[in-house]
């Protein structure tokens, strides 16, 4: 994709040019031992990875001539995919119907309305896509509205070939090719695939691990062992499919890891690095250290992941105490200084100055 910023232009012509080109972060704070660093997807206009699929994936739509300005796209999605669509609905003149389900955070949902799209909410206790289900829904859909297309990112080869194109090509790039290991979550697998694909073919040698949530069936679907799905609360991840979009071929390993380890992960990357991440990026940041720990190494491996979303938009789960304490997380609360508590006394109370009362003191 052309790259404004590379081509040092004092402006960008229109949003599309801000899709891409995100920062990468070095972690110095969390990791000594090892150099880790984190490409911070929140970049992105719409806040998030999928952006960069979205947009893709309807510009090649119309350059094939399955859809044109006035018709609709139809997408099932966990809501970044969804917001991605909206821009590419929007900068097409498209119309944009997605669909999603019941627990997807509100946050995503207003955002998406907001956004002009049309949100179809389907039940999260169906598998998605048997009958009821979003991906089923939105197939269903496409067979009834009139001049519409599925954009269906978990078959669609433009999902990972934009990360081969443009993703992996930045990561390389910006770590002058020196990788020991990429860490990445999966969803459709477009982003494992993608840049797994292309930081292999730079270097054979780089290692590429998945992270999934516990509940995930990818890591023994990877060992062919039998599995079970079970429902976790990491957003946008590890479905209770397979998805085709993801080539085993590029990865070396996948590994679990809990909801609780992975929530607490976000908690210590805002107090720690000062980043507001997503609970996607909780996880693989929770999978890499679980990873150095188990194994042995060696020092001073140059690890890369990436950040797919920030913790702005799961403000009414990741950051609620109410949504933490019925889902049995426990946020270790240890770098909290109560001594500074003490200075609010009496005297402040007829201003009515209190201290900020939290569930958990
Ligand atoms: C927050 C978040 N994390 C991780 C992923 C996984 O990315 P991929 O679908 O490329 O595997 C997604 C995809 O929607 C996402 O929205």
């Amino acid at each position: 994709m052309e790259n404004a910023i590379l081509s040092n232009q004092t402006y960008f012509d229109d949003v599309t040019q801000l899709i891409g080109n995100t920062p990468l972060l070095k972690l110095n704070n969390m990791f000594k031992e090892q150099e880790v660093f984190a490409k911070l997807e929140y970049y992105n206009p719409t806040f998030s990875i999928k952006d960069r699929a979205a947009f893709y994936m309807v510009k090649k739509a119309i350059e094939k001539k399955q859809v044109q300005k006035g018709h609709t796209i139809i997408a099932a999605t966990s809501g970044n995919t969804g917001l991605g669509l909206c821009l590419a609905s929007n900068y097409f003149g498209l119309n944009y119907l997605c669909v999603t389900f019941d627990s997807v955070p509100n946050e995503k949902i207003s955002l998406l309305k907001a956004f002009g799209a049309t949100v179809v909410i389907c039940d999260s206790e169906a598998e998605s896509d048997e009958e009821g289900g979003y991906v089923w829904v939105a197939e269903k859909l496409n067979e009834k509205i009139e001049n519409s297309y599925l954009i269906d990112q978990f078959t669609d080869i433009n999902n990972p070939l934009v990360h081969y194109m443009d993703t992996g090509h930045e990561i390389w790039r910006q770590m002058n090719g020196e990788i020991d290991y990429y860490f990445s979550t999966i969803g459709t697998g477009g982003t494992i695939t993608g840049v797994g694909r292309y930081l292999k073919k730079m270097n054979p040698n780089i290692k590429v691990i998945g992270v999934e949530p516990e509940g995930g069936i990818y890591r023994k679907v990877f060992k062919n062992q039998k599995y079970n799905f079970d429902t976790h609360l990491i957003n946008s991840i590890s479905d209770c499919f397979i998805s085709p979009n993801t080539d085993f071929e590029v990865i070396d390993d996948i590994i679990g890891v809990s909801d609780n380890a992975s929530f607490n992960m976000c908690y210590r990357a805002l107090q720690n690095e000062s980043l507001c991440i997503g609970t996607s990026s909780g996880c693989v940041l929770r999978g890499i250290e679980e990873y150095i720990n188990k194994y042995d190494i060696g020092k001073n491996k140059r690890i890369v992941t990436i950040f797919p979303d920030m913790g702005l938009k799961y403000i009414n789960t990741l950051y609620d105490l109410d949504f933490l304490e019925s889902n049995n997380i426990n946020i270790d609360k240890s770098k909290k200084d109560d001594n500074l508590k003490k200075y609010i006394t009496q005297d402040f109370a007829k201003y009515k100055v209190k201290v900020a009362e939290e569930k958990w003191d």
